[in-house]
């Protein structure tokens, strides 16, 4: 299925995830050793539509209530179209579309997965944090829902610092790049889970 990149781990300042760096901490800085938290990378290369949806499929077998999964990528780069694949691992019923118009889309996981909220946002019209806030997106993000956003560079600072931020770049007709940051103990499980159903080794 999907090409290979790379899945590795570090550890990272804290004052680094806020602006969202891969820099390592320093060996031997105790202060800033104290202060850091758990991520690491995953790379992958997608061929078409279905390859995506199967890569989302995967993650959202491994989703649980309160996890927040983000999607940065251009206009067409497969945000959705990865929500989808999502949507179906997490045996959601019903066609999900983009929540262009209405900000914020609702679904629900299957039966066995308890039926919980799946939230997914599209924050494309959003111009300040403000503007997040006022959607009520803290309620979604403390609720027992599993939340999924489009666009999330619009609002970087509501997002709770362990998340997992996935990138899309378009990379031909049908190639899409998805690089992977998983931040915090709970989404670097999940990351180390997913490369392995992908087939990927860690370095
Ligand atoms: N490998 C691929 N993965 C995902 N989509 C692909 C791929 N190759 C081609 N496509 C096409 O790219 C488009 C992706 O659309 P999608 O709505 O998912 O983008 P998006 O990132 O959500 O954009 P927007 O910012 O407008 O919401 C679809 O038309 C899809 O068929
Ligand atoms: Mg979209």
């Amino acid at each position: 299925m999907a090409d290979i990149a790379t899945y590795f781990e570090t550890t990272l300042a804290k004052e680094d995830v806020a602006c969202s760096s891969l820099s390592a901490t320093a060996p031997g800085d105790r202060r800033r050793r104290e202060a850091t938290i758990t991520s690491s990378y995953l790379e992958v290369v997608s061929n078409s539509p279905a390859q995506t949806r199967k890569i989302g499929r995967a993650l959202g077998r491994l989703l649980r209530p309160g996890d927040v999964v983000l999607l940065e990528g251009p206009f067409g780069a497969g945000k959705t179209v990865l929500v989808q694949g999502i949507a179906s691992g997490l045996r959601a019923e019903g066609l999900v579309s983009s929540p262009s118009f209405t900000l914020v889309n609702e679904y629900r996981a299957g039966p066995a997965l308890g039926n919980v909220p799946i939230y997914h946002a599209d924050l494309y019209r959003i111009h300040s944090e403000q503007e997040a806030l006022d959607l009520g997106l803290e309620e979604y993000l403390s609720g027992r829902g599993i939340f999924l956003a489009e666009w999330p560079e619009r609002a970087r600072g509501v997002w709770p610092e362990e998340n997992l931020w996935i990138r899309l770049e378009i990379a031909g007709e049908k190639e899409r790049k998805l690089k992977i940051q998983a931040i915090g103990q709970r989404y670097v499980e999940m990351l180390r889970k997913l490369s392995d159903r992908l087939g990927i080794k860690a370095e």
